[in-house]
């Protein structure tokens, strides 16, 4: 199957079949980060733009070395040292940087549904790398590719998503992606950080993280967006961590083979506690080593592999 579209925007536009075919390649690159010599020629002489108006540094990093990985030629643009600072529009950057030619432009920018603007404006492929609080679906599609790895399928289990729904694009594009390939999805957060209509999309929301993570097979942890949030929505990280951190008290509510994600930064004693972390659980690694293999396959895939 080959994968008919321009660029990777959101997942919710995504079907089934395409997540599949992506996650089956994802894992058919998996190899080549552990070989001697970590590249294949399969993208010589095709040019990848990462365009960041935000910081990064699992999403960058790892577009970089899948890019790399597969010999194309990588150039990173970061906001802050380029003409964005003397005020050149988003629109006028990428049209500099469309007359360069390249093939593919990585973007993450604060504005949600900025990289949509480009896919609209630009001949090349676009892939969103994180558009405000909206989607983030190279991050949704390597937690998929860790669930099918460590579980072996996605459909029938039980994720828990637990933390700042309001204001994270890795919730939003893990709902639209856990339930379309069948998960059954719980949310849980502070009342403030829970969007009203959330049940719309699919999930269902729990006022108590214990409530949600109770035979939990996936529990997902999501970083307070404190960079996003216009006003405080929690008295205190103090009493964040005690009612809605994972910890080694309430984490045995959840499946004895329980997987522990978070797509990072952690805040480490917040909302995950430093045991948890770095204990049996946790995949959190192994969700950054997958990264490269998806980061590796939408390239490819974009770029036009199996065709
Ligand atoms: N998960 C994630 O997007 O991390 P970065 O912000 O470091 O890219």
């Amino acid at each position: 199957m080959k994968l008919s579209r321009k660029d990777i925007l959101g997942i919710k536009e995504l079907s089934v079949e395409e997540i599949t075919l992506i996650l089956d390649t994802a894992d058919s690159f998996l190899e080549v980060s552990t070989r001697e010599i970590k590249k294949v020629p399969t993208l010589r002489g095709k040019s990848v733009i990462n365009l960041f108006y935000e910081a990064s540094t699992r999403t960058r990093t790892s577009f970089e070395i899948a890019a790399k990985r597969l010999s194309a030629d990588t150039i990173n643009i970061s906001a802050s040292t380029s003409s964005v600072v003397k005020g050149e529009t988003l629109i006028d950057t990428a049209k500099n940087i469309e007359a360069m030619n390249p093939d593919l432009i990585v973007i993450r920018h604060s504005a949600a549904g900025a990289p949509h603007m480009l896919a609209s404006l630009l001949r090349q492929s676009i892939i969103n790398a994180g558009d405000g609080a909206h989607e983030h679906p190279t991050q949704a599609l390597l937690d998929m590719m860790t669930i099918r790895s460590r579980k072996g399928r996605i459909a029938g289990l039980k994720a828990a998503i637990i933390g700042d729904i309001t204001h994270s694009r890795v919730a939003r594009s893990n709902i639209h992606g856990l339930t379309k390939m069948g998960a059954h999805v719980v949310v849980s957060g502070p009342a403030t950080m829970l969007p009203r209509d959330i049940e719309t999309l699919g999930v269902v929301p729990c006022v108590r993280i214990e409530e949600a993570i109770k035979d939990a097979d996936i529990i997902m942890m999501l970083r307070i967006q404190t960079e996003r949030e216009k006003q405080n929505v929690f008295p205190s990280l103090r009493e964040y961590a005690q009612y809605f951190s994972l910890n080694p008290k309430n984490i045995v509510l959840a499946r004895k083979d329980c997987i522990v994600m978070h797509p990072g930064p952690m805040n480490r004693g917040v909302e995950i506690s430093p045991e948890i972390a770095d204990g049996s659980h946790s995949v959190i690694l192994d969700q950054v080593t997958n990264g490269v293999a998806v980061r590796m396959a939408l390239l490819y895939l974009l770029t036009g592999g199996n065709s």
